[in-house]
């Protein structure tokens, strides 16, 4: 299994180019299932997830055709990806496919709202916490639809179609909203979600959905109503700039020092964590051109951060932040409110010298003068990457087990921090 080795205390400067959104392309790809008509998704980012996820689609019958290189592209710039489902000729989502990427489960509303049925595997069990569907199968059931669960299957059916319907999410949900969206575009009449996440890839997904002809107004605010249509058509739509990479490098910047240039980043997309960064004595400033962030030798304060569903501070950057707090000066608390078990990297950077004590779900991370590098490894991505900023600061060598973690939500990681300066290598093994 391959490792990353870091050689901490390198400062980063130049130019790091942000890839198309992990968490929209997901769900944008899956839109694909609701047309026969073919869907070009522009700025597709090269990842293991993408990878599987393309899998299970083909599985459903969607076919998949990859652009060539094109002048002036390398290998970080995203790729353009052509869908068509001209027949969908599975309806059933297997749980030897589903278990490997749980997005996938979303599948369930698009083949049931095209199809009529859809037999999906119920997800399982997850590093970050229970993340059940109850509320995605809630929405389908609002919308007519009959709900079995079966075998470890949930079956969807709704022979006579979908019917818009009122949907009042108890708790914001991304996923629930994706599933919400996606079977309300094709259902008979109207349908208003309340309460429905406002998530940049929420409304990325709504805004490939209205080219392929959906009738959506309200994205990106908590009331979506959604005018049913009889059919959908093919599109082509870019995917965002990933807001989660942008936090994530714009926190190593912060840890290691330096002056880095996000290309292409948006600072509307994730605001909160940057005015927290500014708190803790980072230089942020909006370009035409992206995000740059900057920490030339002022200190780093400690800021205390809760997470919240977007435009609050996003739960995918929370790890990364408490690596950046290990080295603050005082004591900084974080609160995770979105996913009860989201402090698998805790133990991991005490590995490396991090002070941080537990009590339920706030972290009290004290700032130490140094950490010192170590053989380290996560359960999840977002956790895995919080390692690599520590170890960029870490003296002496870090080594980070399991790197396929990394894989699934950081394109070219080792390239983009290498060409800053960071000595980052990926030891195959
Ligand atoms: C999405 O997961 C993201 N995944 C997650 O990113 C992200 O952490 C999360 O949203 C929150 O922002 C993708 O977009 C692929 P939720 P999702 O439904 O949709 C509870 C990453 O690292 N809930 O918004 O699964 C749930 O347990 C990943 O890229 C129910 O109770 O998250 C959680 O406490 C990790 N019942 C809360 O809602 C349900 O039926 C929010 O989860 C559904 C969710």
């Amino acid at each position: 299994m391959d490792k990353i080795r870091i050689t901490g205390g390198q400062r980063l400067d130049g130019a790091i180019p942000i890839s198309g959104a992990k968490n929209a392309a997901l769900p944008l790809m899956i839109a694909s299932l609701l047309t026969d008509e073919t869907l070009t998704l522009a700025n597709v980012p090269r990842l293991s997830d993408v990878s599987a996820l393309s899998r299970i689609l083909s599985n459903h019958g969607v076919d998949r055709s990859i652009a060539g290189k094109r002048i002036g592209q390398s290998a970080e710039t995203g790729q353009t990806i052509a869908l068509t489902a001209r027949q969908i000729v599975d309806t059933c989502a297997p749980y030897e496919l589903v278990s490997t990427m749980r997005a996938s489960f979303w599948v369930i509303a698009p083949i049931l709202a095209r199809m009529g049925e859809a037999r999906v595997s119920l997800p399982g069990g997850c590093a970050i916490g229970t993340r059940p569907v109850d509320l995605l199968l809630m929405a389908l059931e609002r919308l007519g639809a009959e709900i079995e669960i079966e075998n470890g299957y949930a079956i969807a059916r709704a022979p006579r179609g979908l019917k818009g319907a009122e949907i009042v999410f108890p708790k914001v949900t991304v996923g629930g909203t994706h599933t919400a969206l996606m079977a309300a575009v094709l259902a008979q009449g109207t349908t208003v979600i309340e309460n429905a996440a406002r998530e940049p890839e929420v409304t990325d997904l709504a805004a490939c959905l209205t080219k392929m002809g959906a009738k959506i107004e309200g994205a990106g605010t908590s009331r979506i109503v959604v005018t049913g249509v009889a059919r959908l058509g093919g599109a082509h739509h870019a995917v965002l700039p990933d807001r989660i990479e942008t936090g994530t490098y714009a926190m190593a910047v912060a840890m290691t020092g330096g002056d880095v240039l996000l290309e292409g980043a948006r600072a509307d997309l994730l605001q909160s964590a940057l005015d927290v960064l500014v708190k803790a004595g980072v230089e942020v400033s909006s370009t035409n051109e992206g995000i740059r962030v900057r920490r030339n030798g002022q200190p780093l304060e400690a800021v205390d951060v809760e997470t919240d569903p977007f435009p609050g501070f996003p739960t995918d950057l929370q790890a990364q932040f408490m690596a950046l707090m290990t080295k603050a000066r005082g004591t900084s608390r974080i609160r995770e409110t979105i996913f009860e078990n989201r402090f698998m990297h805790v133990q991991e950077l005490a590995r490396l010298g991090a002070k941080i004590r537990l009590e339920g779900d706030c972290a009290h991370v004290e700032g130490v003068a140094k950490l010192t590098g170590a053989p380290v490894m996560a359960t999840d991505l977002r956790a895995s990457v919080s390692l690599v900023i520590a170890g960029l600061a870490a003296e002496g060598e870090t080594t980070i087990n399991r790197v396929y973690h990394l894989d699934r939500g950081f394109e070219a990681l080792e390239a983009k921090l290498t060409r800053c300066g960071a000595q980052v290598e990926r030891l195959s093994g």
